[in-house]
């Protein structure tokens, strides 16, 4: 239970962290989910509630694009219960089937698929609308999926909403501008600000954030 109330606070806190990095990286998205926000806020008495949640459409998709990007558990280790098979697609669309017997380690790379251009078009870019529409449910595994899966999703993405929703609709979110870093590229940028460890989850590693009042 203890790793679990661990794996719970830091996968919400880093996802937290990667989601105001990514906003502040792209100010057009930034702007975008400010403006859905203000619209969405205008359309109500008072303070969002509970109810008012699933309203924050853009909110949610800006969250599931981090989690694409940034999955807090990048392996989840399975050990298969009996005896199956596994068939995947190759590149030449050809199928290959293997053996798995029963207690066969088999580690889910949850990178591998978020990043899959199978699925993702343009996997290395950060476009939140792509969650919008039609998505491909099975490619995306932050929470893992089947009986096991994520206890707390509903927990985190409540949260994690009330927070994103209100702390942008209050203040803007940019890179803190450091001499040393003068003059670097975007991608240089991008690569320094969303560098992480691989702990227990996915931990980000220096995020220098500028949060103006709006
Ligand atoms: C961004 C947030 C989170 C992510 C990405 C995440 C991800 C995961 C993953 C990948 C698993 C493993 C599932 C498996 O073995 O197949 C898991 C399990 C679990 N998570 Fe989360 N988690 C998050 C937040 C939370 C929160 C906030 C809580 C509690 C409030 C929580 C409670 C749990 C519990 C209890 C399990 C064990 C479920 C079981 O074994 O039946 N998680 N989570």
């Amino acid at each position: 239970m203890f790793i679990f109330l661990i794996a719970g606070h830091e996968t919400t806190a880093h996802t937290l962290c990667f989601t105001f990095a990514l906003l502040a990286l792209y100010p057009d998205e930034q702007e975008g989910l400010y403006q859905h926000i203000k619209g969405v806020m205008s359309s109500l008495n008072g303070m969002p509630a509970y109810e008012d949640m699933s309203r924050f459409t853009q909110s949610l998709a800006v969250f599931y694009e981090t989690l694409r990007l940034f999955p807090p558990v990048m392996n989840i280790p399975k050990i298969t219960a009996q005896d199956t098979t596994l068939t995947v697609t190759n590149v030449d669309g050809g199928k290959t089937t293997f053996p798995v017997p029963s207690g066969t380690a088999v580690n889910i790379h949850v990178p591998g698929l978020h990043y899959n251009p199978r699925y993702w078009k343009e996997p290395h870019k950060f476009m939140p609308e792509r969650f919008l529409g039609d998505w491909p449910k099975d490619a995306f595994i932050p929470f893992s999926q089947g009986a096991r899966a994520c206890l707390g999703r509903r927990f985190f993405e409540t949260e994690g909403i009330a927070i994103l929703t209100m702390l942008v609709s209050k203040y803007k979110i940019e890179v803190k501008e450091e001499p040393e870093f003068a003059g670097e590229t975007f991608e240089e940028r991008y690569a320094r600000i969303t560098a992480f460890d691989q702990g227990l989850t996915t931990t980000p590693v220096r995020v220098p954030l500028v949060f103006k009042r709006r």
